[in-house]
């Protein structure tokens, strides 16, 4: 395959056992929700995709099933995507089939095999398109390979699903801003935000019937019993996720049912009665704080796709 390359960029590999000793010994505990995604929490995390309750990626691809080529349109012709995340690259689907001709597609993951199989089939899809497969973090500062992209004009970065949202709101204009710097003057960003609304539908998302997202956030202590000998006992410990209505976020937690002392790689960490491990945010936006948000960080916001019921928004941010 001549239209595919690969770049490792070597990004820093995380470190499981310090990274959760680190966060149980906070005042608040606290485990970093990159690690949901083991194996079996990957497999859950797609059942919650398709839950009743789960809105936000039944929303997305449907406005980009219904305004690909409107959104094709806005990025224009011999275009330069730079997707971030990108997994399995399945929403990039969309875009490839209604954009003119684009030039380059560049996906970037930390999750080094997903993305090498998932982007070599694009490449062998779209023959005349190049596959530039970057394995790297794109939440820290990145050298992306400048000599294979420098002569592309429009260059725009791709990033669909919640993720935004699950950053803290520093973080978020920090990934905002050198991703105005990467794409530059006349470049975009086409980029995907859940929308605050009712209080309810957001609970129900977080609280589904069935108990996925139970099964999905509970799925952290069986990983750290496993991988980190520790001992917590699943019945003595809830899923847990509420709409922090002054944040502007839904908070998920493990409540601990009881008191107790867990043991975890022979340090003990004392839990009481009530007390939380916080997993994860998931930050929900109001339009004008996307528009502020863009502004303080070098774009314009120009153009918004949203289902009828503007629960999800995908945006088209331009560099001023
Ligand atoms: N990024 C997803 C979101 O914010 C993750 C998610 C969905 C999640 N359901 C969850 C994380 C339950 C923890 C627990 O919507």
């Amino acid at each position: 395959m001549d239209n595919f390359r690969f770049y490792d960029l070597q990004p820093k590999i995380s470190n499981f056992p310090d990274e959760v000793l680190a966060g149980l010994s906070k005042q608040q505990k606290q485990i970093p929700p990159k690690f949901f995604y083991d194996e079996y929490g990957s497999k859950i995390f797609d059942q919650i995709c398709e839950l009743e309750e789960y809105y936000p990626t039944r929303t997305e691809f449907g406005i980009l099933q219904q305004h690909s080529s409107d959104i094709a349109d806005e990025i224009g012709e011999n275009s330069l995507i730079i997707e971030y995340g990108s997994g399995s690259s399945k929403k990039i689907g969309f875009l490839l089939d209604s954009l003119i001709k684009p030039l380059i597609y560049m996906p970037i993951d930390i999750s080094r095999q997903h993305m090498l199989s998932a982007s070599k089939t694009i490449a062998d899809k779209y023959p005349n398109l190049k596959v530039l497969a970057v394995y790297a973090d794109y939440t820290t500062e990145m050298l992306l390979p400048e000599y294979a992209i420098s002569s592309v004009q429009k260059k725009v970065i791709f990033f669909p699903g919640t993720t935004i949202g699950n950053l803290e709101p520093e973080e978020a204009i920090q990934l905002l801003k050198r991703s105005a710097t990467i794409v530059g003057s006349g470049g975009g960003m086409l980029i995907g935000f859940d929308m605050k609304k009712d209080p309810q539908i957001l609970h129900a998302a977080y609280n589904d019937s069935k108990g996925v997202t139970a099964a999905f956030n509970m799925n952290l202590l069986t990983r750290i019993n496993r991988e980190l000998d520790a001992d917590f006992n699943l019945n003595s410990f809830n899923h847990y996720a509420l709409f922090n209505v002054k944040k502007g976020r839904i908070e998920m937690h493990l409540v601990s049912l009881e008191d107790q002392i867990i043991s975890v790689a022979d340090r003990k960490f004392k839990f009481i009665e009530g007390e939380s491990i916080h997993t994860e945010n998931s930050y929900k936006f109001s339009m004008e704080e996307i528009k502020k948000m863009s502004e303080e960080c070098g774009f314009k916001l120009v153009k918004v796709w949203s289902d009828n019921n503007n629960y999800f928004s995908i945006c088209y941010l331009s560099v001023v």
